[in-house]
């Protein structure tokens, strides 16, 4: 979620109300009740806010989706435990370290049950495997899903709904992704390659059906940054500059060596249609291959040698040139639903 910054003259006359976002363009429900705050002088019941709000932003009342979002209400939108960071999943920021150098008795329930409780407990113990914040019950987020595909028939119509509907399904995803990662590190330190090898294939499916998910809506596309970024240039030699600033900033940036990646790499870590395929892909394929070639060759897993085949593929993105869609394909309720009953049910 972004930083929202209110900032608000109000000596005599009230000039205006505004926000100063870091991340922008989703979460639109957050602005949508912050820009209200100003003209309110009572405590925001929110729930009932959101019956509303959720008729007003789909132009239909709705039961099921006002459900979808009370659970959304006590779940996503309920961050208590103070822990204010990026999103680490790890389709978007793949670990760039070795699986050895995180012991497995730490292993992915200890781990999971354990911050649940003490949310500090990995920075303690094992500072080597970064942890994806998770502050809510993944179940009842799958339950909103649900709740939200059984009002489609009446809502498909609503491109808000639809918008809300293909980022519930991403994130439901992305978090099903997070276990199957940890599933495959358990299984490479347990030796187990036909586990490796099952489990990878799951994280590099999911990658795949994010992808056309995500293809399915106009805002979830790389190419509209990219052609908005190349019509700015006056000349062919800016149109390339522009293309390839556009393309470092939402991956790797700038001050990677042959073998180490930027400080600053996947600090955009966009779910945009076009870098799962062409960039997170091939980064997480690349990896468990390697991974996989270890266990068969028995030797310890070569971090150094993923890297820098990982950005030497990656520099040669960033000054690729070819193009990506600039308009959504496919139906986005139909998608969702059929990752529904293939991944939740
Ligand atoms: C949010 O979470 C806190 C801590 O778990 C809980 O006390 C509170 O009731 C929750 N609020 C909502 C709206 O669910
Ligand atoms: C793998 O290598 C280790 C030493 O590095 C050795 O102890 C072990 O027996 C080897 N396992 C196989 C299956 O070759």
């Amino acid at each position: 979620m972004a930083n929202v910054l209110p900032v608000l003259w109000c000596t005599i006359h009230l000039v205006g109300v505004g926000m100063c976002m870091e991340g922008i363009e989703h979460n639109p429900v957050v602005y949508e009740l912050m820009s209200e705050m100003a003209f309110r002088s009572q405590k925001v019941e929110v729930e009932d806010w959101l019956k509303s709000y959720s008729y007003r932003r789909y132009g239909q009342s709705n039961v099921e989706i006002q459900k979808a979002w009370a659970i959304l209400y006590h779940t996503i939108y309920n961050c208590t435990d103070g822990i204010a960071d990026h999103n680490k999943d790890y389709i978007v920021e793949f670990p760039d370290i070795s699986p050895s150098s995180f012991s497995s008795q730490y292993s992915k329930r200890k781990i999971i049950s354990h911050v649940r409780k003490h949310p500090r407990f990995l920075g303690e113990v094992s500072a080597s495997l970064p942890q994806p914040h998770l502050w809510y019950s993944t179940e009842e987020a799958v339950k909103s899903l649900e709740l939200f595909l059984k009002a489609g028939n009446g809502l498909s119509e609503s491109l808000t709904y639809r918008y809300d509907l293909v980022d519930l399904t991403r994130q439901s995803l992305s978090k099903l992704a997070n276990k199957v990662y940890l599933d495959a590190m358990d299984s490479y330190q347990k030796r187990d390659s036909s586990g490796l090898n099952f489990h990878t294939k799951k994280f590099l499916e999911l990658i795949m059906d994010i992808e056309t998910l995500l293809a399915s809506d106009d805002n979830f596309l790389l190419g509209p940054w990219l052609e908005t970024a190349k019509n700015l240039a006056m000349t062919e030699d800016e149109r390339k500059q522009y293309e390839w600033n556009a393309r470092t900033q939402v991956t790797m940036w700038y001050d990677d060596t042959k073998t180490e990646q930027s400080k600053l790499h996947d600090y955009a870590n966009k779910f945009w249609s076009g870098l799962l395929k062409s960039y997170y892909h091939p980064r997480a394929s690349k990896y468990f291959t390697r991974l996989s070639r270890s266990l068969q060759e028995n030797r310890s897993f070569q971090l150094e040698e993923w890297r820098r085949d990982w950005i030497s593929y990656c520099n040669e993105w960033q000054s690729g040139k070819e193009l990506y869609p600039v308009k959504a394909t496919g139906d986005a309720l139909a998608i969702s639903r059929s990752l529904f009953a293939k991944y939740f049910r």
